[in-house]
């Protein structure tokens, strides 16, 4: 069983990658799709609700929750407002892009309505969750420099139900520029995302590698920001120049924003360093980083070549259990922080 396999919230650590399952070949895109508003009620695979069988890529996340949960047993709670994360690291790799296609399709696959929002000019996210975004494709760039709505946008993702993405194409590389003259340029994705008329649980936005103008925009449209920490050299480096920007754009645009995750990427347990960087890093920020630590596989970096997410490429790898847990976690502490804030009023 694969969540045996897993670090668990016991604390020990996957061992490095070796594949438990074959996955079947699948087609990489889903060529274009019109965007179709979000389905009011939640569509969970463990609650047993249609899924198009016929096609592979929903039995492979058909498999995906058999093998990560053959219990059903584990839930991810919708949350009992709308939660819009920035996934945000100014360094370059350090799993931005895995850790929201993987979170974002476990979260879906356990009956939350997701979406995520490309944005960046790599278009990684679209890719790796097999969406179409070649030049033409209406984009997140329509949407922040054009103000097209979400709505317009917005594409449903193969196989995985309730799972919206927002693709990126290359025009994006321009918006930064052009956006420098436009009123009010920081909030245009704040603007954006109030366009789209479906309900949502998760907005994950996928930010690029610099803390330019489209992640200033990801800052002020999201309330909390979850920052990948790569358990490697220098992981820490350059972290105290996003915590500031943070700080400033909390000040100054955005008074809800907080840093509430930190996800470790990339463990690698044969080396010391791995180590040091994870004490290092709960040291510092303790109780936000999650227990599920991502370990290095080679997995992981494959799915994308297949427009797959780890979870249905590989469901029974550690590194789709390590995803399965995080997202369980970050659906957990939100129903707990929820709870807590009810009661606080309730006691006021
Ligand atoms: N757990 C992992 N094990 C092995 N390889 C990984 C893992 N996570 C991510 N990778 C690979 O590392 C590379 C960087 O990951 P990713 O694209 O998610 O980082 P990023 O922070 O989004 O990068 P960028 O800053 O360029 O946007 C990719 O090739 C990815 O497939
Ligand atoms: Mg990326």
């Amino acid at each position: 069983m694969a969540r045996s396999t897993s670090r668990g919230r016991t604390g020990r650590h996957l061992a490095p990658d070796e594949a438990q399952t074959r996955p079947q070949e699948v087609p990489t895109g889903n060529g274009q799709q019109s965007a179709k508003p979000v389905p009011q009620q939640s569509v969970s695979l463990e609650k047993g609700q249609p899924l198009d069988d016929d096609l592979p890529l929903a039995r492979e996340a058909q498999r995906a929750v058999r093998v990560l949960n053959p219990s059903g047993s584990v839930t991810m709670p919708r949350p009992t407002r709308r939660r819009v994360f920035a996934v945000a690291n100014q360094k370059g790799g350090v799993g931005k892009t895995t850790s929201t296609v993987n979170l974002a399709v476990a979260l879906a696959l356990h009956g939350n309505r997701v979406m995520v929002i490309d944005l960046d000019p790599q278009g990684n996210a679209s890719t790796g969750l097999g969406v179409e975004h070649g030049a033409g494709t209406p984009s997140v760039y329509e949407a922040l420099v054009e103000g097209m709505s979400l709505d317009e946008i917005a594409t449903p993702v193969d196989g995985i139900p309730s799972l919206y993405c927002v693709p990126a194409t290359i025009d994006l590389a321009g918006a930064e520029v052009e956006l420098v003259n436009v009123v009010a340029r920081e909030g245009r994705l704040e603007k954006s995302i109030a366009t789209f008329s479906g309900e949502l649980d998760y907005i994950f936005i996928d930010c690029p590698p610099s803390l330019g103008l489209l992640t200033v925009n990801a800052l002020v449209a999201a309330e909390e920001v979850l920052i990948p920490i790569q358990c490697e050299y220098y992981a820490l480096e350059g972290l105290g120049q996003l915590l500031r920007n943070i700080e400033l754009i909390k000040a100054h645009l955005n008074a809800r924003l907080r840093v509430s995750t930190i996800l470790l990427t990339m463990y690698d347990k044969r080396t010391k360093l791995a180590d040091q960087v994870e004490q290092e890093v709960r040291g510092h920020f303790s109780e936000i980083v999650l227990d599920a630590v991502v370990p290095r596989s080679v997995r992981v970096s494959e799915a994308p070549g297949y427009g797959q997410s780890i979870m249905t490429y590989d469901p029974g790898s550690r590194g789709a259990a390590s995803y399965f847990e995080a997202a369980e976690e970050i659906a957990l502490r939100g129903a707990k922080l929820s709870r807590r804030g009810k009661n606080q009023k309730g006691g006021n």
